[in-house]
């Protein structure tokens, strides 16, 4: 049994496979976290690296070690960037972690990566890998019937406020009408919110997309409140340190800033201890916005359908409660409220042929 499920499936829970195949909305899930692993063995092979030659050592070596000890800073360094050699790598790499979203239903994606990932060890142009990989996903995206947005992801550890509005105002140099926000990820023990401000507050003033923090995910409730209040947060990545924090609560419900939850990353990161006593079932019966999302299933080795099934075992919730989940979902997306309305209808007209396909 993986490290830290420790409830046993019972004959009353929907199986795996129901799951895989049920429509899924997902908020929080970046691109660089998604490479099917056979996909990325192959390009490493092409571009002849210095990696395991055989799969399985290879999938061991680039994910987070089963039964290791959770490990934030673990965690953050299995995302290498030593893949591409060049923009067909990055097109290549797209098209299959998006053609795999299909393999497990997803229905409405907001696909998140930081430009600055694909050119640091590359002499790639940060504006030609943003438009190649929006032009890629998209394409693939309109082939299965999948419903993208983009996020463009800023990594703490790797920039400066001012170097991020540098990188910002260059990324302007691309067609980003398909980008609904701005995200802030990486490692905030060390890079608290705090430090960011300046370039929040002109992504804010800008006015042209929202704002997603990576907050309180290892750290107490402190980088939260100084998300909301000095980078304008619309939505929280992870926020789990929110259980412990009731006024806290209460203004993500007054604000509905949603936290985008992910139990497999959250264990392994170290943000929770286990995964049976996830604090999303509380968060969510007490009222606050929660969305459930995956983060990076390559590193984790386990997909959305897994932290479906998580949170069904464990909380004891069924097929039921995450349609609910998902539809609440809705309304923590960087759509427009038309958008909104108009997914959310179609929503439901696939969630009633899915429950109509396996009589449920
Ligand atoms: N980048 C990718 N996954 C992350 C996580 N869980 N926390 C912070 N930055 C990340
Ligand atoms: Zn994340």
């Amino acid at each position: 049994m993986e490290a830290g499920m420790h409830k046993i499936v019972n004959d009353t829970h929907p199986s795996r496979d129901i799951i895989l195949k049920m429509p899924k909305i997902e908020v929080h899930r970046h691109l660089e976290g998604t490479y099917p692993i056979k996909s990325l063995f192959k390009m490493a092979m092409k571009n002849n690296l210095d990696v395991p030659s055989d799969i399985d050592t290879f999938k061991k070596t680039f994910q987070f070690p089963k039964n290791h000890k959770p490990d934030f800073l673990l965690f953050l360094s299995k995302f290498k960037k030593f893949w591409y050699k060049s923009i067909d790598d990055v097109k290549y790499i797209t098209l299959k972690s998006v053609e795999a979203l299909a393999d497990e239903n997803i229905f409405y994606i907001e696909l998140r990566f930081n430009p600055l990932h694909f050119t640091e060890l590359t002499n790639l142009d940060p504006c030609e890998v943003t438009q190649a990989i929006i032009e890629t996903g998209d394409s693939a995206a309109k082939k299965i019937g999948l419903h993208i947005r983009y996020i463009l992801t800023f990594n703490r550890g790797i920039q400066t406020a001012n170097e991020m509005i540098h990188t910002y105002k260059l990324l302007h140099n691309s067609d980003l009408s398909r980008v609904v926000g701005i995200d802030l990820a990486g490692d905030e023990i060390n890079y608290p919110p705090e430090l960011f401000t300046p370039f929040f507050d002109l992504v804010k003033k800008d006015g042209q997309f929202r704002i997603d923090i990576h907050a309180g995910e290892v750290t107490d409730t402190n980088n939260i409140w100084t998300s909301i209040d000095q980078l304008h947060a619309d939505r929280i990545g992870h926020g789990v340190s929110a259980i412990n924090d009731p006024k806290l609560q209460n203004v993500l419900k007054e604000k509905q800033i949603f936290l985008a939850q992910c139990i497999t990353s959250n264990y392994q990161t170290g943000a929770w201890e286990d995964e049976p006593s996830h604090p999303m079932k509380d968060l969510v019966e007490s009222g606050v916005p929660v969305t459930i999302a995956s983060d990076d299933p390559t590193i984790q080795d386990s997909l959305l359908t897994d932290d479906y099934m998580k949170a069904i075992v464990n909380f004891n919730w069924n097929i039921d409660s995450i349609i609910q989940l998902n539809l609440k979902s809705f309304d923590s997306t960087f759509l427009t409220n038309q958008e909104k309305d108009k997914l959310k209808k179609e929503y439901l007209l696939s969630i009633e042929s899915f429950k109509n396909k396996f009589r449920l």
